[in-house]
């Protein structure tokens, strides 16, 4: 079997389709995008496998990436202690005294992975003249077939332009990866672009990415299911029949919406969230883009002491069993980092359950709604066909929003207010795939009814959380 290499970030082999002997890469991008720092990430990654490394720079003092890459957990010294390391830092030179060197030191010893941290003072020297082309091309060739592993070359595109021409590079590179940084409202979000170029056919992917402080690079793939599966998957049962008359029978993949007036969020429609995991054991990662964790424990504790009769205890052992809370301002990141964020959580998680609270907001963070449309029914399928039923909680602020998320729902359930003699009656509009909207309003006498069924739950909750 061919030895293989990696570039320590197990997304991006993926999408390089593995890195195989002799592979030459090349990291295009503007001044801070990461070039280095992933240039790095792969000569650390690959010494950690015994690899042997070179990194040939013109420009980076070796003390200071040294230092910053140790802030990302790289710990370049040590590698370089225990003999997996080579760095060099080669003066600026004319184009042939910089060949030389870089062959000199390639073929003094025998390296897994090179880098060339930048190619850019031997491209602006050729960048004229068309011999000086040729005799880099076969340079690169030459210098591709010594190298046991893998080349990186980095190339700096100037501040200002948007592209670099690449030369001869472009004609031997297996793979490039351009790493691009924008702005999404008022916050960096960095993208990966990568384009495999020879021996595949062409493929082009953009995935959002990271440098995270002491773990070096991170990179999401956002999930782009190309097809929305049926939902053959199990019913889901529930305790309280009235939830059952609302919402008819669950599946696992569908999708339910509940929204409700931004001025009157109640909290009967957590109801149904509580019978359903208590019901079926699932597992429920719940996502606020509102309220923080514990005061999400308060409205849980609340709920089920008004509707359920539960004594607080009770329900912090059911939200310990079965309950993970986390919320997110969604104004502090960018929505592909937020995400990539939720995927990442949801994979790890593996709920059964996935509800997203509060936010209604999300869409306005978007450069153009499509985006944000495409990014979110792309979320919502993917968790679709991992057969996840969703619930979606959202006030109606924007109606274009609330229908949006309606039609992308097997389920919608719309709360709305009666007022009786000043008093509220809670009204619901209610819709599930394959049958006719229903409204349902909420009497005193089915608050009896539905009291007798909560204690029901009660019990179930009880007699779960006692016996194990
Ligand atoms: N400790 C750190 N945590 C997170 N990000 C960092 C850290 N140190 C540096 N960075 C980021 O890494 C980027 C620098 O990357 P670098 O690889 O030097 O870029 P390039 O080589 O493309 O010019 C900067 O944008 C900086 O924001
Ligand atoms: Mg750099």
């Amino acid at each position: 079997m061919p030895e293989q290499y990696t570039t320590g970030v197990r997304e991006l082999d993926e999408l390089l389709g593995g890195l195989q002997p002799h592979t030459m890469l090349l990291i295009a991008g503007h001044p801070g995008a990461g070039k280095t720092t992933l240039a790095a990430h792969i000569c650390y990654s690959n010494s950690l496998n015994g690899e042997k490394c070179l990194y040939i720079t013109f420009y980076e003092d070796k003390e200071k990436l040294y230092r910053n890459m140790s802030a990302i957990g790289l710990d370049l010294r040590s590698i370089e202690e225990k003999g997996f390391l080579h760095f060099i830092k080669l003066p600026v030179a004319s184009t042939d005294e910089i060949l030389n060197a870089i062959m000199s030191l390639i073929t003094r010893d025998q390296y897994d992975v090179v880098v060339l941290d930048s190619l850019n003072p031997v491209l602006e020297m050729t960048q004229q003249q068309e011999a000086s082309r040729a005799i880099l091309l076969n340079f690169f060739y030459q210098l591709t077939s010594l190298i046991k592993g893998v080349l990186v070359t980095v190339a700096e595109i100037p501040l200002g332009k948007s592209d670099l021409d690449l030369g001869a590079v472009e004609f031997v590179v297996d793979a490039i990866i351009y790493l691009k940084h924008r702005v999404e409202h008022g916050l960096l979000s960095r993208i990966m672009e990568v384009r495999k170029v020879r021996g595949a056919p062409l493929t082009f992917v953009e995935a959002p990415f990271l440098i995270i402080e002491g773990e070096g690079v991170k990179v999401y793939v956002p999930p782009k299911p190309a097809r929305v599966l049926s939902g053959k998957e199990r019913e889901l049962k529930t305790t309280i029949e009235l939830i059952t008359e609302m919402l008819g029978e669950l599946r696992k993949g569908d999708i339910l919406h509940v929204s409700y007036p931004p001025h009157g969020r109640s909290p009967i429609v957590i109801a149904p969230l509580i019978d359903l995991a208590v019901s079926n054991d699932a597992r429920v990662l719940f996502v606020s883009f509102t309220y923080a964790p514990d005061e999400l424990r308060e409205l849980f504790i609340s709920i089920c002491k008004n509707y359920f009769e539960l004594e607080p205890e009770t329900t912090i052992r059911v939200l310990n069993k079965q309950f993970y809370l986390v919320s997110y301002n969604p104004a502090a990141y960018s929505l592909t980092h937020l995400n990539s964020l939720l995927v990442e959580l949801i994979k790890d998680l593996n709920p059964d359950i996935v509800v997203l609270h509060g936010g209604e907001e999300l869409s306005t963070f978007a450069r153009d709604p499509g985006e944000f449309w495409a990014l979110f029914k792309n979320f919502l399928i993917w968790l679709k066909n991992s057969g996840k039923l969703v619930i979606v909680y959202s006030a109606r602020v924007r109606s274009f929003c609330t229908k949006m998320t309606d039609s992308l729902s097997d389920a919608v359930a719309r709360l709305h207010y009666r007022y009786v003699n000043g008093e509220p009656k809670f009204v619901f509009h209610i819709w599930m795939r394959g049958s006719n909207p229903r409204v349902l309003e909420l009497t005193e006498k089915d608050f009896d009814k539905y009291s007798h069924q909560a204690r029901k739950l009660s019990d179930l909750v009880r007699l779960k959380t006692t016996s194990g």
